[in-house]
């Protein structure tokens, strides 16, 4: 049984995504044994509660210095004891040292296709603005490994995504969640924990 958290910061929906997944049999061998949320009162705590998930809050305001939210982080994680770190919309700088305590442990939802629209500066709504502030007529999604980069991990699987006429950033984030993100990290997760996709020197490796 691979034991995953998931990271959040908001609405959830990556998270009910896979918790949908593991009910429904499309991801097996998986179990989540918490949530972190770096906010507390959002909607993915009562998607964690609904599903009995233990869910914890760990605000960076909370602490004095960046290093203490880092280390009561660090410290509910190693508790946790995952086989898996799922960032599944969480919006906070991971701490360096997390990277190399789970090395190819971690994996990122990105919603674009990295190399474009991803780095500082992008993420939520804000990636969907950029995109169609330059005008692309096609984008997507991207799950990966998480390395010392930000979204410069190796990519386990991308979704291309139709940009329409008329789209808002609210309407095309829609589209690319629901044809892209909720059907690429479910897969993702179960393609690991069912030993099909790893990471192997500093690359996703998929066995067949
Ligand atoms: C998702 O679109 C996810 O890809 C994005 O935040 C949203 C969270 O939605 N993540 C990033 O931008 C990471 N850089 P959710 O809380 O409903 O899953």
């Amino acid at each position: 049984m691979l034991r995953i958290v998931v990271c959040v910061s908001g609405g959830g929906t990556n998270l009910q995504a896979i918790i949908d997944g593991i009910k429904a049999g499309t991801i097996t061998n998986t179990e989540i044994v918490g949530v972190i949320s770096n906010n507390p009162g959002v909607k993915s705590l009562e998607r964690a509660a609904a599903a009995q998930i233990p869910a914890f809050v760990i605000r960076p305001r909370d602490f004095a210095e960046r290093e203490e939210f880092h280390k009561a982080f660090l410290d509910r994680l190693a508790e946790l004891s995952p086989d898996l770190i799922v960032l599944a919309g969480f919006l906070v700088k991971i701490p360096e040292e997390m990277v190399s305590r789970y090395p190819g442990r971690i994996i990122n939802i990105h919603p674009s296709l990295i190399p474009s629209f991803c780095g500082t500066g992008y993420y939520g709504l804000k990636v969907h603005e950029k995109a169609l502030e330059r005008g692309v007529k096609v984008t997507g999604a991207t799950v990966h490994f998480v390395n010392e980069g930000m979204d410069e991990g190796p990519i386990i699987s991308q979704k291309a995504v139709q940009v329409l006429e008329g789209d808002t950033p609210e309407i095309l984030q829609k589209r690319v969640m629901e044809e892209a993100e909720w059907v690429l990290l479910p897969q993702a997760i179960d393609d690991i924990a069912n030993g099909r996709v790893c990471m192997e020197n500093g690359r996703s490796v998929r066995k067949v």
